[in-house]
């Protein structure tokens, strides 16, 4: 299989990872600035989610992980900068556990390197039966949105609220059941990234309830093996690409330029 994706830009590649239950266009704005900027900024939309077909394997996110490999691979990209927000920054982890060699630099949004305690991974599972039973995607959405979206958005930003609505619902429930599936069989990657040399840019908006201030502190580390960056962005919760693109934006490029800098 090829992933769906969209790439704007050319320069050294950096490949942007969605969320769930979502697809690429939450990265539109940072596609479009980075590929203006000087950068190949690849967007797929994981199995199953956005035009990309769903896996037939048993689920886990070393599928997804695979997918994104294969991608680059057709896209003879050697080695990338990985973006990867909340299920993004998942797969992106399950990247550099596996094939560490494409991962140039690791920016991890809005997310985590716990695997999911107990009581997390069932309530995933349950979802995951409740979708395979036929419940409604707008069902899903309207479960999902107060912990995507802030406080500030959900209050001031009805455009976004919809368009996140949307976009859920319009996500195949096969694929949402899969990927809850997956994400609870995830392993922890303290250990692994408390190893990595390479750099790290931890990205989360304030108002994120679902990744806390002490997972960010986490991914940062006490002693790190490499350099390590917290941006914290304003006026937003857990979907801070779309939340406040700007912001998200600016620490991409500000990070990307001094760990991945264009070809002079
Ligand atoms: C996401 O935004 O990708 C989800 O919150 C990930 C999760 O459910 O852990």
């Amino acid at each position: 299989m090829t992933l769906h994706y969209v790439e704007s830009g050319s320069g050294p590649a950096v490949v942007l990872l969605h969320a769930f239950p979502l697809d690429s266009l939450l990265w539109s704005a940072q596609r479009k600035a980075l590929g203006a900027a000087g950068y190949a900024a690849i967007t797929p939309d994981l199995p199953g989610f956005g035009g990309s077909p769903l896996l037939p394997a048993q689920p886990g996110l070393d599928g997804f992980a695979d997918e994104v490999v294969h991608l680059l691979d057709h896209l003879t990209v050697t080695q990338a900068a990985v973006a990867g927000l909340s299920m993004g920054g998942y797969v992106a982890l399950n990247l550099l556990r596996r094939y560490p060699e494409r991962v140039a630099a690791l920016a991890l949004v809005d997310t985590k390197v716990s695997a999911d305690p107990p009581a997390a991974s069932a309530n995933r599972l349950e979802m995951a039966d409740r979708l395979d039973s036929g419940w409604p995607s707008q069902e899903l959405a309207r479960a999902m949105l107060p912990g995507l979206l802030g406080e500030t958005t959900r209050s001031n930003n009805p455009d976004l609220v919809g368009q996140v609505t949307r976009w859920i619902a319009a996500q195949d429930r096969r694929a949402v059941s899969y990927a809850q599936r997956a994400m609870a069989a995830r392993l922890d990657s303290g250990e692994l990234l408390a190893a990595y040399q390479g750099p790290v840019l931890v990205i989360r908006g304030v108002e994120d309830t679902l990744s806390t201030p002490a997972d960010a502190a986490a991914m940062i580390g006490g002693d790190p093996a490499g350099p390590r960056e917290l941006a914290e962005i304003p006026l937003s919760g857990h979907l801070s690409a779309v939340e406040n693109p700007a912001a998200v934006t600016e620490a991409l490029l500000a990070w990307l330029g001094e760990h991945a800098p264009k070809a002079q």
